[in-house]
């Protein structure tokens, strides 16, 4: 084997990459922090704390995002534990929610899904659960604050079997809830982990470790708390499933860990379990079949386009998903959709608020690359004999407005910059099937994504342009297009409209109006995404 391939091979070997998937509050930057300063990363943990807290005063990023105080960008953060290199690939949530939350998910090889003790099952995690399971991403549950009141932890199992319909692997089990919680039962290693408090998770949490057995439990748990994770784990054992790695990776089971990122219960054993069982950089399908990592040419998509990160640049990075080989600064790879061929220089890592030039990537990380103007969402780039991998589906948007432009001399500035924002997928563009109404009509799975088109318009075009909302909240393609379409005769509550690639999509008001429809019409296949570009 070649030196490179050995290379790659090993680094390979020691990459994890995750998304984490919650619903705002659940405690994502809690964790990420927690997970941060296992990982050494220390002085970076402060730094995720100081985001949420000093957005206003310390974002030097787009004009909007230190008006508004939100943060717009997802940034990728690595670091390093036990021998593993970790991409923790950060999904915005909150009021950023947008395609770029679900694109991210494209880019990565795991998930955990962050589920809130009291809240369960929440709205936002459940619309990320369906982009992971596309992918058959294995997702790791962390339910969090488990130091407070919450549900049965029974309960918020059965609820993710159900609903979910995976099947679940408890491998943390509390001792406790709320006040009385006491840690974890490790049912792999089959210890107790007895945690105490520490002052609001600042420092590695003090553990006591106790076997399975060790008569020292009985004065370190109450015996109410005994009997019941004793009752608990006879349950589990009885009629649980056994862990099944191989269930795992198609993301058919999830293993499951209970504690508390504000204080720091479970968080290390979480990522410890979660390192050793979690998959390393896969293989991506593309129009050569499935490209294996350790393939030694360099290939890697675009996943993501973010535009004036530095007002003061104007410039545009794209997120580069690395799929296989080494990547170099400076490498000339070929641009798949244009048949061009380009250096990349300028490239970047984005930890945080920092950039960081690299000199080096392997498959499973991400890298930042000044935006020529060229890339789109989904293109590939390779070294070698061409290929392109399969491209990032667009997703049912949530909301829809007409975009007017109300000042006809600024008719072709408007056209050129909503095409250009549509490329870029800062949002989808369709338009009504009627030729009187030629106008665009935005659509976007966040708000957000509408006020940065008008910010854009504005800002980059010269356009000053107003939205019409239009009271639709769900979209599905028509599958087999056009004619299947006309066959199926008047459809009633719903608007047709084209999507930009003149594909039929309906629009409709609520997921009730979708399931008469689909009773009305059984033959007409529907779907909820649409794939991009070929
Ligand atoms: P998000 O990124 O998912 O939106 O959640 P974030 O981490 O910001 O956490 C939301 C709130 O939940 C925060 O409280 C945070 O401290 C709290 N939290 C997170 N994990 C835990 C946990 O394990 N136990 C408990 N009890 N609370 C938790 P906040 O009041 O909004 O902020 P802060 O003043 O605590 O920073």
């Amino acid at each position: 084997m070649s030196e490179l391939a050995q290379e790659i091979q090993a680094a390979v070997a020691s990459r994890r990459n995750f998304a984490i998937i919650s619903h705002p509050d659940a405690g994502k930057t809690t964790l990420t922090e927690k997970l941060l300063l296992y990982g050494g990363a220390i002085h970076q943990a402060g730094a995720v704390k100081a985001r949420r807290a000093q957005r206003h005063a310390t974002s030097d990023w787009m004009e909007m995002e230190q008006q508004r105080g939100i943060s717009i960008t997802s940034t990728v953060l690595q670091f390093d534990y036990q021998g593993y290199q970790i991409n923790l690939l950060d999904t915005p949530g909150h009021q950023d929610f947008s395609e770029d939350t679900y694109r991210t998910l494209a880019a990565a090889d795991n998930a955990v899904m962050l589920v809130d003790a009291a809240k369960g099952l929440e709205p936002q995690t459940r619309k990320l659960f369906e982009v992971c399971q596309l992918r058959a991403l294995p997702i790791f549950t962390f339910i969090n604050k488990m130091d407070r009141p919450g549900q049965e932890s029974l309960e918020l199992i059965d609820e993710i079997e159900q609903e979910l319909g995976l099947q679940t692997f408890p491998v943390l089990w509390p001792i406790g809830i709320g006040d009385q919680f006491r840690g974890v039962y490790d049912r792999l290693r089959q210890e107790f982990h007895l945690f105490e408090r520490s002052e609001h998770g600042r420092k590695e949490a003090q553990e006591t470790i106790i076997p399975m057995g060790d008569a020292r439990i009985d004065q370190l748990i109450e015996p109410h708390l005994y009997h019941q994770l004793k009752d608990e784990l006879e349950l589990l054992d009885g009629v649980g499933a056994e862990l099944d790695l191989d269930l795992i990776h198609q993301g058919k089971m999830t293993p499951v860990f209970f504690g508390s990122a504000m204080t720091n219960f479970g968080v290390k054993l979480f990522l410890e379990h979660f390192l050793e069982k979690a998959l390393k950089p896969i293989a991506y399908r593309s129009s050569k079949g499935a490209i294996e990592p350790t393939t030694e040419n360099f290939t890697g998509f675009v996943f993501k386009l973010q535009a004036n990160m530095d007002p003061k640049h104007r410039d545009r990075v794209a997120f580069i998903r690395v799929c296989s080989g080494k990547f170099e600064k400076d490498m000339n790879v070929s641009h798949a959709r244009t048949g061009k061929s380009l250096r990349l220089s300028r490239p970047q890592k984005l930890f945080a608020q920092g950039r960081e030039s690299i000199e080096t990537a392997y498959p499973g990380d991400v890298i930042g690359l000044n935006n020529p103007g060229m890339f789109a969402i989904g293109d590939t780039l390779y070294v070698g004999p061409k290929l392109e991998y399969e491209g990032i589906p667009c997703f049912s948007p949530e909301i829809f407005a007409y975009l007017r432009n109300p000042n006809p001399s600024k008719f072709k500035q408007f056209q050129k910059g909503v095409n250009e924002l549509r490329e870029e997928g800062a949002v989808q563009i369709m338009y009504a099937t009627d030729p009187t109404k030629r106008e665009p009509i935005l659509a976007a799975v966040g708000q957000l994504q509408f006020e940065v088109v008008q910010f854009r318009l504005m800002n980059e075009y010269g356009v000053e342009t107003r939205l019409d909302p239009l009271p639709y909240t769900v979209a599905r393609w028509v599958v087999d297009g056009w004619p299947a379409l006309e066959a199926a005769g008047r459809i009633f509550n719903a608007l047709t409209v084209q999507d930009n690639w003149e594909r039929p999509v309906l629009l409709f008001k609520n997921e009730w109006n979708v399931q008469q429809m689909e009773t009305d019409h059984p033959k007409l296949r529907l779907s909820r995404i649409a794939p991009i570009g070929f």
